[in-house]
């Protein structure tokens, strides 16, 4: 069956919109299954200058990272979160590039809304005690009312009627939230009526029953990409929890977020970092806060696509990439950003954790264990040789392919792919 999964390996930022953008080239469908605009998946793509053929970089909140692909058909799911403001403005952006949208574009009728409260909240709640560092989307309030089954869904804007009963529940309550807890100013039912009927005939076209678009695609065997957005140690069930978003980015993720069957799958993908970044607060075995993280950082412009954050950055992981590929089914790894590391001497992988100097195989989840860890290192020595002009895997320094064939072996998993640039031409596939 044609569906294949794109998952994030780590704390998300893995690359994930060039892997995509990659994959489309033969794909008829790219659907994001789970999150909002708190992603930021970067795409370059070429483009006409006035010298000649150049690069531009775009960065995707809420379109799935195939829509620059022509004959690619886009989904957005019903485990997405919809801000439409986001998305009028993505969309707006992409209409002043010539990318068409109409027939291309499809959005789940049965998507929750993202309203301008749930953007409050999480911003304010984020000024107490234990801040999770969210990108304040609004994401995590907006799937609270989803579970809370209060949320608003996209098909509800197409009646007036009910959209007004809804609002009218949900910012009573959200207005008491506020007024008592953080002294905030009252929210205007009939502002927002008005804001999302607006929104409404501007999106309107492109709603659709997606699962049932996804389920005829199906059956004419069609090529699907389910895109995944943050990565799976953000997973709110498999993830570093509390500190994670409020969705299941993992390839599980993919067939409630989008209401396909799991046995419509037939890959799961995972994207890998050559080295680890995490946005916002959290535990982080590998992190290094010295001048190599630093280096790190500047090497790879690791600063956040949705927020312009610096990424906290550290080595690579493979404890806690072992425990991804394991919840993910991973069968098969794309490595990225490995040309970030063309210029160290030396290249340490984590190769297994100690707590209380007890040597632990699994990766734990609570935090307490997390905060204990005492990560082993293995050293790989640097290549010391530029690979971002590198065409071909084996034309790769014999350094670079030692670090990657290491670490693959380690962790049991074929690599498909190296990435050692952001742009469409530094794809190297392994053959
Ligand atoms: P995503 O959220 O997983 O799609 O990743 P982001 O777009 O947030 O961050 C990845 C960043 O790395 C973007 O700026 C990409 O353009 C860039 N990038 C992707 N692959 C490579 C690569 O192989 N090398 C380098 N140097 N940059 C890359
Ligand atoms: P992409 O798809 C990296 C992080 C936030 C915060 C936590 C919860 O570009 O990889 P949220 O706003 O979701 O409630 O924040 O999750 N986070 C991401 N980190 N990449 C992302 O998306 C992220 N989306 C959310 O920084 O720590
Ligand atoms: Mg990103």
């Amino acid at each position: 069956m044609p569906v294949q999964i794109i998952v994030g390996a780590q704390w998300g930022d893995e690359g994930k919109g060039k892997i995509v953008d990659h994959l489309s080239e033969k794909v008829d469908i790219v659907a994001r299954y789970q999150g909002g605009a708190n992603a930021g998946h970067t795409v370059v793509v070429p483009t006409k200058g006035p010298g000649g053929m150049t690069t531009k970089e775009y960065v995707l909140h809420l379109i799935p990272s195939g829509i620059f692909h022509r004959h690619v058909k886009c989904v957005i799911g019903n485990g997405v979160v919809l801000d439409p403001a986001a998305l009028m403005t993505e969309i707006g952006q992409l209409h002043q590039l010539g990318i068409p949208m109409k027939g291309r574009l499809l959005i789940s009728h049965n998507a929750h809304l993202i309203m301008p409260y749930h953007k409050l909240l999480d911003t304010i709640r984020e000024q107490g005690d234990q801040k999770i560092g969210t990108t304040g989307r609004g994401i995590g309030p907006a799937y609270i009312d989803k579970y809370m089954r209060t949320g608003i869904r996209v098909v509800d804007l197409l009646d007036r009627d009910i959209l007004s009963t809804k609002l009218k529940r949900n910012i009573g309550e959200k207005n008491e939230i506020l007024s008592k807890l953080y002294h905030s100013k009252e929210l205007d039912v009939d502002e927002i009526i008005h804001e999302y009927q607006e929104f409404d005939k501007k999106i309107d076209e492109y709603v659709t029953d997606t699962s049932l678009y996804l389920y005829d695609a199906l059956r004419k065997k069609k090529e699907i990409l389910a895109e995944g957005a943050q990565g799976a140690l953000l997973d709110v069930d498999h993830g570093t929890y509390p500190f994670v978003t409020s969705s299941s980015p993992t390839s599980g993720g993919a067939c409630t977020g989008l209401g396909i069957p799991p046995t419509a799958i037939s890959s799961v993908i995972g994207v890998v970092k050559a080295y680890s970044t995490r946005v916002g607060n959290g535990p982080f075995p590998t992190e290094l806060n010295n001048e190599i993280g630093e280096r790190l950082r500047k090497t790879g412009g690791e600063y956040g696509a949705t927020t312009g954050r610096p990424r906290r950055c550290g080595w690579l992981d493979l404890v806690s990439l072992r425990y991804s590929l394991r919840i993910n089914g991973i069968e098969k790894i794309a490595i990225t950003k490995l040309d970030v590391l063309d210029d160290f001497d030396e290249i340490s992988v984590c190769t297994g954790y100690r707590v209380n100097k007890k040597k632990i195989d699994n990766f734990p989840t609570d935090l307490r264990t997390l905060e204990l860890i005492e990560p082993e290192y293995r050293v790989f020595k640097g290549w010391k040789t530029p690979t971002s002009g590198v065409r071909s895997y084996s034309k790769l320094p014999a350094r670079a392919r030692a670090y990657i064939e290491s670490f693959a072996s380690l962790l049991g998993t074929r690599v498909w792919m190296v990435s050692v640039g952001a742009r469409r031409d530094q794809t190297l596939i392994v053959r």
